[in-house]
């Protein structure tokens, strides 16, 4: 059952490789201990020299489709780790013809390893993992061991955008933010009761926000390249 279930998969992400840019890293490999680096050519896979802006654990990619919908003249890499929920994603994109949309499969952990220094204009992390307990915090996607390879991939001025339903994961991320270089700015402790405009509702912020709760948003601008 199960490996029908996994064959399906394969055929489902085999239909998506106009959008997919595929595996961020080679496990088997690292596994090996073989060293790995595979820079991608965004301007060969766009075909233009926009800005490039990334979405980090990007679910079902409602978010990411929309906003590269609204922005055309940007490229979007939209990245995440579970490939039974990128599929979806990468359906969604195909469905709705977004050519400056593509996908890379895997853990945000290897992206300095594929994006070359200075080359992102900006990350979007929407409602990442808490990973609440302590023992885990290595894990959550503003610890320093990430802020140092965002650093890396960033432009100087490059920015991330985080938005959370959780209020300790974004003290956490504001202490993180400010200790590691970056300037915070426009930090919202109720989003949605807030005057941001053109806010753009992912899976996670609609479920957390119907069910009563306080949406947190934050921008962090990378200013000690
Ligand atoms: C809570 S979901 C949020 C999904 C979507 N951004 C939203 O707001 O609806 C977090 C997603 O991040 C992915 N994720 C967690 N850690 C990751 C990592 N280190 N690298 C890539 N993706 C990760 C998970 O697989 C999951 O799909």
């Amino acid at each position: 059952m199960r490996m029908r279930h996994k064959k399906y998969l394969e055929q489902r992400l085999e239909a998506c490789d106009s959008v997919n840019l595929g595996w961020l890293a080679d496990y088997a490999a690292e596994k090996r201990g073989e060293f790995q680096k595979r820079t991608l050519d965004v301007k060969e896979i766009f075909g233009n020299e926009n800005p490039v802006h990334l979405e980090v654990g990007c679910g079902k990619g409602a978010f990411a489709v929309e906003i590269a919908k609204r922005n055309p003249e940007i490229n979007y890499i939209a990245v995440e780790m579970a490939r039974n929920v990128i599929v979806s994603a990468m359906e969604l994109t195909i469905k709705e013809n977004v050519p400056n949309l593509k996908f890379l499969m895997g853990k945000a952990e290897y992206l300095e390893k594929f994006f070359p220094e200075n080359s992102v204009e900006r990350i979007y992390l929407n409602f990442s993992c808490p990973y609440p307990k302590e023992s885990y915090k290595k894990h959550r996607l503003t610890h320093k061991v990430f802020l140092d390879i965002y650093k890396k991939i960033l432009i100087p001025g490059g920015e991330i955008h985080q938005k959370t339903d959780n209020r300790k994961f974004f003290e956490f991320s504001i202490e993180s933010l400010s200790e590691n270089g970056f300037i915070l700015r426009n930090i919202s402790l109720d989003l949605h009761n807030s005057d941001f405009e053109g806010n753009i509702v992912t899976e996670y912020e609609k479920r957390f926000s119907d069910m009563g709760m306080p949406i947190y948003r934050l921008e962090a601008v990378n200013l000690l390249k």
